[in-house]
């Protein structure tokens, strides 16, 4: 096994072809197994684009891009498809979600490309993942009656139930309330830890952030800083909330005495 879950080596992503635009210059990025990851930057840095990127949603233009040690930019579109649908997860910001269908049976939708009708073990797996996510109740519920926290708590259900490695989650709270923003961002985490699933969040809110094990920080294409926060380690050399770091927690106690 790799020693890391995620490489990318000098990813770069230039769109058009008469008129290009390079939107990633070179990204290299090593992700570990079980990180919560959040990936920050001002609107038009490249995030999303990483992410798609990331998830063999889109082609990088050159570079490479490492799962397991496993070079995914030498695959077909068919063993890409069968690659996602085994290793990935992907929650959006607006939950794409199918309105004639009930919770469960949404929850079940990845599975189709590999069973015609669910199994009982699937079955059993999305209820439980729906009690996960705090929905058993409304298992049956149309997803149109549904509110959007509870929605996208379906899509998280949803991007779980083939137990991928890793979940890629862009803006997953960029649409719901406050507190709603809070539940869900505590449930990813509880499933990262739980679960060991590891987690990539695209997110504008550097509260949420700083919650995450490890933040990376985009401009223009480039990252401009990756850093861990308390919760992941020792060698941290900058943080956003300092009550989320293991460096500034040691240095206000050293003080304070
Ligand atoms: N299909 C496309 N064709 C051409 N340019 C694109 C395309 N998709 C994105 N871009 C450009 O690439 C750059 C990065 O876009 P991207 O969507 O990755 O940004 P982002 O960081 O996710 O922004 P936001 O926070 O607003 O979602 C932007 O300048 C955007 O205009
Ligand atoms: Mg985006």
């Amino acid at each position: 096994m790799d020693d890391k879950l995620l490489k990318t080596e000098n990813l770069v992503k230039i769109y058009g072809t008469k008129i290009q635009t390079k939107v990633l210059h070179g990204v290299n990025l090593d992700i570990d197994y079980k990180e919560f990851v959040s990936i920050i930057g001002p609107s038009g840095s490249g995030k999303t684009t990483l992410l798609n990127i990331l998830g063999t949603l889109d082609n990088a233009s050159s570079g490479k891009i490492l799962f397991r040690g496993k070079d995914l930019t030498l695959m077909n579109d068919k063993e890409l498809a069968e690659f996602r649908n085994i290793n990935l997860g992907f929650i959006f910001q607006f939950h794409h979600l199918l309105p004639e269908f009930t919770a469960l049976e949404n929850v079940l939708i990845p599975t189709w490309i590999k069973y015609k009708s669910p199994t009982s073990k699937l079955m059993d797996r999305a209820k439980e993942l729906l009690e996960i996510v705090g929905l058993k109740e409304r298992m049956n519920n149309k997803s149109t009656d549904l509110s959007g926290g509870q929605q996208q708590r379906v899509a998280i259900a949803r991007s779980l139930i083939n137990n991928p490695a890793l979940v890629l989650a862009d803006e997953p709270t960029g649409n719901l309330d406050t507190e709603s923003t809070d539940q869900v961002y505590e449930l990813l985490r509880t499933i990262n830890k739980d679960m060991g699933t590891t987690f990539i969040v695209v997110t504008h809110d550097r509260h949420l952030a700083s919650k995450s094990d490890r933040v990376i920080e985009m401009i223009d294409g480039n990252i401009d800083k990756d850093y861990l926060t308390a919760s992941k380690g020792e060698n941290l050399w900058e943080c956003l909330a300092p009550e989320h770091c293991i460096y500034f927690q040691k240095k206000f106690k050293s003080t304070e005495k």
